[in-house]
């Protein structure tokens, strides 16, 4: 492979995702439209790093300007597809639906289309463990029925799916769609846990501790995502989704007690409600990727969050 198209490239995964093929001399096309849903600062930051190491093409652009997402794979001769720009978060969704619908699936639509004129035989997109909803049959198997999302986004990633099992079978493009399991590691996104405590929790203030703790996330950390997105790149298959997960859910006073004790510092918690849409637990069941796709991760949380602390600690300068 000489080039890939990676949309998001000023997103947290895209961001990874990128460095990591530039530094093995692969061409990235970038696209993103580097809007403002949470600081567009570290979206910056992240792009001038991947400047810095050459070989990135960035286009600024929305996913959903169909003549401009058609003239990126017109113009350019990327071998690869991998589609990570969306707009992501469940909570947000409750509140500004139609971004959701206008960048996952208008923008999807968009993508799709693109691969079927411009003849590219494989993508691969980023799908997310919110399609799981509420379901009670941990771990989460890709073989669950997952018809009933609880949040809008989710609606958005299953229906991604749904999309892309239609020009598979139609027009035989290759599809994989990879539901991550809540991703972390530095340059992370900032609307996320982890960030937000860290940074709260830095600051003196207190921390939103919902379901009165009574949380549990199948984090998986930023370098074994990029793992799996570059396997599941690297083996198409007619059609598949996999669980990138870390297979191995951990409790939220135990996340929060790995941060205080990283920081040196303890936070003040504000026990709340489980907020609409949220899930009580997510737990991914790797046994597919792991045989398909030779994929399972390697870094435990307690790790994870040292090198996160670590990166912030250096990026704000504390
Ligand atoms: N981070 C996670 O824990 C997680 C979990 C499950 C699924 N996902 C999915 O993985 C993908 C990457 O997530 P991330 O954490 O890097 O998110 P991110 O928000 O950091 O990155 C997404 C990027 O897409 C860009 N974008 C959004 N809408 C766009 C549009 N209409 N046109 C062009 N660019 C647009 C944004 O500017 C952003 O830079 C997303 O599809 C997300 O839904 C992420």
């Amino acid at each position: 492979m000489d080039s890939i198209l990676i949309t998001g490239t000023a997103g947290f995964i895209g961001f990874h995702l990128a460095k990591r093929y530039l530094t093995e001399g692969i061409e990235v096309i970038g696209y993103d439209n580097v809007n403002d849903y949470y600081g567009t600062k570290i979206k910056e930051d992240r792009l001038a790093i991947l400047s810095g190491i050459g070989g990135h093409h960035f286009i600024k652009g929305d996913l959903q300007d169909k003549e401009k997402v058609f003239s990126v794979f017109r113009d350019h001769g990327f071998d690869k597809v991998c589609h990570l720009a969306a707009q992501a978060g469940v909570r947000y969704s409750l509140t500004n639906p139609h971004a959701y619908i206008d960048s996952n699936l208008i923008g999807f639509m968009n993508i799709l289309e693109a691969c079927r004129k411009f003849d590219r035989d494989h993508l691969v997109y980023a799908s997310s463990s919110s399609v799981y909803g509420g379901n009670t049959n941990y771990p989460f198997s890709v073989e669950d029925n997952v018809d009933k999302p609880i949040s809008l986004y989710a609606a958005t990633k299953k229906s991604n799916e749904l999309m892309a099992h239609v020009y598979s079978h139609l027009f035989g493009i290759r599809m994989t769609g990879l539901r991550f399991f809540t991703v972390y590691g530095p340059y992370g996104r900032p609307d996320m846990a982890l960030f937000l405590f860290t940074r709260a929790i830095t600051e003196g203030k207190p921390i939103n501790v919902f379901n009165h703790g009574r949380m549990e996330r199948d984090f998986t950390y930023i370098d074994d995502i990029v793992d799996g997105v570059m396997r599941s790149i690297e083996r198409p298959f007619p059609y598949e989704v996999f669980n990138l997960g870390n297979n191995s859910p951990v409790q939220l006073e135990y996340f929060i007690s790995v941060i205080e004790r990283e920081l040196g510092m303890k936070a003040k918690k504000n026990y709340m409600d489980i907020q609409p849409g949220d899930v009580p637990k997510t737990y991914a069941d790797i046994d597919i990727t792991k045989e398909k796709l030779g994929w399972s991760p390697k870094t435990s949380i307690e790790e994870g969050i040292r090198r996160f602390i670590q990166w912030y600690r250096e990026y704000y300068m504390i």
